[in-house]
């Protein structure tokens, strides 16, 4: 069979903690473009994330369930590596604004670099979304800021329990 007839494969790779609407809206727009989307969840201990990696994998599932050709994995290691495992052609990443140019660039032409067989393809969310970042739901919501439209109803209900048991601990 010609590798133009093969399915295409790509991969959405993040730390998601918590997937919001702007990553939701990334993966909608790559899902028009790829039969396959694997949506990687990385553990990213540098991040020191809120939620456990098995939470923030249940949140992007529940997050995208109406949507065909997904699956939710978890990653550990270099993701070109992992991309090439799954025989993924893209790496999708979102480009929000001019500030993330330097840092997603580094990060792509490191990638080419490791693995000449994988592209980086950047989209751009919706413009409601742009100024989102998953830090920015977390400091808003920990202040009791409502933050329901800007986050799937998944992540907004546990959210609101994570917060509200982390100032019960805390008392
Ligand atoms: N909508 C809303 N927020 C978005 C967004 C969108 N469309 N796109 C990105 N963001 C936000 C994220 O919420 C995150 O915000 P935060 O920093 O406040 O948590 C930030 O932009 C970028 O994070 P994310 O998209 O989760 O990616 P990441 O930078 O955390 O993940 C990895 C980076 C995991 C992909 C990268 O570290 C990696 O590939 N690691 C594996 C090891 C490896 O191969 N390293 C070499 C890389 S060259």
């Amino acid at each position: 069979m010609d590798s133009r007839d093969q399915a295409k494969t790509a991969i959405y790779p993040g730390t998601f903690d918590p997937i919001t609407k702007g990553h939701v809206d990334i993966i909608r727009r790559a899902h028009r473009l790829f039969q396959n989307i694997i949506i990687a969840v990385s553990p990213n201990p540098r991040k020191t994330p809120l939620f456990q990696l098995a939470e923030r994998i249940d949140m992007v599932r529940e997050a995208t369930k109406d949507l065909q050709g997904l699956s939710i994995e978890p990653f550990d290691g270099l993701l070109v590596d992992f991309a090439d495992n799954k025989g993924a052609i893209a790496i999708i990443r979102g480009m929000r604004a001019i500030s993330d140019f330097e840092y997603e660039f580094q990060m792509a032409l490191m990638n080419r670099q490791l693995n000449l067989n994988v592209e980086t393809l950047f989209l751009m969310p919706s413009k409601e979304y742009v100024y989102l970042s998953s830090s920015l739901i977390k400091e808003v919501a920990g202040y009791g800021g409502d933050i329901s439209d800007l986050v799937p109803e998944v992540v907004s209900e546990r959210l609101l329990k994570k917060i509200s048991s982390r100032t019960n601990e805390a008392r």
